[in-house]
C-alpha cells in the first residue's frame, strides 16, 4: 500500500493514540502466568500486540476481546503457569521483537517445547542476547545460528537463578529474564548498563509479583571514567502471580510523531491525551524542550504508571540543534527517527551519539532515517554509530520541491517519521509500504488526517509483463 501525505497547514488538534505497546505485551504475558481472570482495559490495538495475544492463546490461555475501538477491553482466562500447555504449532511473533524475546523468556521456564519464529525482518534480528542468559539459567535452546536467530526451539525447565550483567541496554532482554526468573529456583540479580524502560518492574506488583530495584554500584572503566549507573533488579524465584485488572495508558511513542510535528512547525499545537508519562518513555519531550519547543505536561493519574495530557507547540524562535549522548539513547530509542526529522529543521548541527541499536530494529533505522532526511535535502552523515544532521533540509522551502517517494522498508516507525517529515516540510511525499503502520498504530493515517493533513491511500496496480 502506498500513502501520499501533504499538509496544507500546520497540524493542530487533540489526539488519543492507542494503548501503550510495551505495557500491553507485559500485561498479556503476566496475565497468562496468573491463574484466573485478568482484565486489561485500553490494550494497544497494533498487530504486534496481536502477536503476543496469539502467543498467549497458543500456550493455553483464553483471550477474549470484549470491546474494541476506541478502547479495547480484553479478558484473559488463564490456567496459570502450571496449567499452560505445549503449543501444538509454532508461535509466530510476526514482526514483533518484543513478543519473540519476552515469549522466549516465558517459555524457558515452562516444562515443554515451544518453537518460535517471526517474519523476514524478525528472523534477522539478534536473539543471542536472550538465549545466552536463558541457557545459563538451564533452558535448552536450539535453532539457527547456534540459537542467535529465529526460528528457535526452547525446551523449558525448572530454571536456576543467575547473576547477570546485561551487555546491551535493552528492556526486552531485561523483561525476558525477569519472566524466566519468576519461576526459577533462587533469587536472580540482573544489572543493566543504562536505565531502560521499567514497565515490567512497575506492572509486576499489580499481578502480586515481587521485584526490588537497587542502584547498581558505580564501577570504573578501563579509561578511569565512572561506569554508567544502571540498576540491579532482584527477582525472587518460585513466585505465584495472581490475576489483575489493569488500565493501559496511551502510547507516548505513537504520540511522539504528532508532538514532534507540532514542535517543528511554526503555528502548530498538538495535545496528546492520556499518555504514559513514565520518565523512561517521555525523554523525547525533554529533547524537544531543549530544542526550543514549548512543552506542557499534566499528570492526571498515577497508578502503577503515571499518565496524563501533553501539549506541544513550536517555540517562538524555531528549533535549535541538540547533542544527544549515548546514555540517553535507551530512553529515546523509538523516537530517534522522528526527533531526527525535527533536527532537520533545527538551526545548527545535531549529533545523536551511540545509536547503533537502531540498526537492530525492524529495519536498519540508522540508515533508513539518514535516507529519509537526505530525501528532504538535509546533510546527514552516519559516522559509526553516530548520526550527524547538519543544516537541516526538512524546513519549508528547502530541498527539492517535487513529489518525493520514500520506501520505509516495512518499518512502521520509519513510515510515520516520513509522514511527519512531509507535514513539517509542506512537501508531497508518497510512502511505499505504508500499511506497516498497523504494527503499532493502525489508526495513524486517520488521526494524521484529523489533525489537518491530506492523506491519500492507494495501491500501485500490478502490471503483467
Ligand atoms: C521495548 C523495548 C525497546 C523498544 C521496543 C519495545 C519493550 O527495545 O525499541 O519498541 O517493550 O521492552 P530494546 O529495549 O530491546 O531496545
Amino acid at each position: 500500500m502506498m500513502v501520499s501525505v501533504f499538509s496544507p497547514r500546520p497540524l493542530s488538534g487533540a489526539v488519543r493514540v492507542p494503548g501503550d505497546k510495551s505495557i500491553s505485551h507485559r500485561a498479556l504475558l503476566l496475565a497468562a502466568l496468573a491463574e484466573g481472570r485478568s482484565v486489561i482495559r485500553g490494550l494497544g490495538d497494533g498487530v504486534d500486540v496481536g502477536s503476543t495475544m496469539a502467543a498467549v492463546r497458543r500456550l493455553g490461555a483464553t483471550v477474549t476481546v470484549e470491546a474494541a475501538w476506541p478502547r479495547p477491553v480484553v479478558v484473559v482466562d488463564s490456567p496459570g503457569r502450571d496449567g499452560l500447555s505445549e503449543p501444538d504449532d509454532v508461535v509466530d511473533a510476526g514482526n514483533s521483537g518484543t513478543t519473540a524475546r519476552l515469549a522466549l523468556g516465558l517459555a524457558a521456564g515452562l516444562p515443554f517445547t515451544t518453537v518460535l519464529t517471526g517474519d523476514e525482518s524478525l528472523r534477522r534480528r539478534p536473539m543471542g542476547r536472550v538465549s545466552e542468559p536463558l541457557r545459563a539459567m538451564g533452558a535448552v535452546i536450539s535453532g539457527r545460528s547456534e540459537g542467535r536467530l529465529l526460528p528457535l526451539a526452547v525446551r523449558g525447565a525448572r530454571l536456576r537463578a543467575i547473576d547477570w550483567a546485561l551487555t546491551v541496554a535493552s528492556a526486552q532482554v531485561k523483561t525476558a529474564l525477569i519472566l524466566a526468573a519468576l519461576g526459577a529456583a533462587g533469587t536472580t540479580r540482573l544489572t543493566e548498563p543504562w536505565p531502560t524502560r521499567d514497565h515490567t518492574e512497575r506492572i509486576l506488583p499489580v499481578f502480586s509479583g515481587e521485584i526490588e530495584r537497587r542502584p547498581a554500584s558505580v564501577g570504573t572503566s578501563a579509561e578511569g571514567m565512572s561506569a554508567p549507573a544502571g540498576t540491579t533488579l532482584v527477582v525472587p524465584g518460585g513466585q505465584v502471580l495472581r490475576p489483575a485488572e489493569v488500565d493501559v495508558p496511551a502510547d507516548p511513542s505513537s504520540a511522539a510523531f504528532f508532538l514532534t510535528a507540532a514542535a517543528a512547525t511554526p503555528g502548530s499545537e498538538v495535545v496528546a491525551e492520556g499518555i504514559s508519562l513514565n520518565p523512561g518513555r517521555v525523554a523525547f519531550l525533554q529533547v524537544l524542550s531543549e530544542m526550543g519547543a514549548e512543552v506542557h505536561l499534566w499528570t492526571t493519574g498515577d497508578g502503577y504508571e503515571p499518565y496524563g495530557d501533553v501539549t506541544v507547540r513550536s517555540g517562538r524562535d524555531g528549533l535549535r540543534s541538540v547533542t544527544i549522548t549515548g546514555e540517553r539513547v535507551p530512553s529515546l530509542i523509538d523516537e530517534l527517527p522522528v526527533l531526527a526529522v525535527a533536527a532537520g529543521v533545527a538551526r545548527g548541527r545535531t549529533v545523536i551519539m551511540g545509536a547503533g541499536e537502531l540498526r537492530h530494529k525492524e529495519s536498519d533505522r540508522l540508515e533508513g532515517t539518514a535516507a529519509l532526511l537526505r530525501l528532504f535535502g538535509a546533510e546527514v552523515e552516519v559516522k559509526g554509530d553516530d548520526l550527524v544532521i547538519e543544516n537541516g533540509g526538512t524546513a519549508k522551502g528547502q530541498g527539492d520541491e517535487g513529489h518525493a517517494v520514500y520506501d520505509c522498508h516495512g518499518d512502521h516507525r520509519l513510515a510515520m517519521a516520513a509522514a511527519i517529515a512531509a507535514c513539517v516540510s509542506g512537501r508531497h511525499l508518497s510512502i511505499e509500504g505504508a500499511g506497516c503502520v498497523a504494527i503499532s498504530y493502525p489508526g495513524f493515517w486517520r488521526d494524521l488526517a484529523s489533525l489537518g493533513a491530506e492523506v491519500t491511500e492507494w495501491s500501485v496496480p500490478e502490471v503483467d509483463e
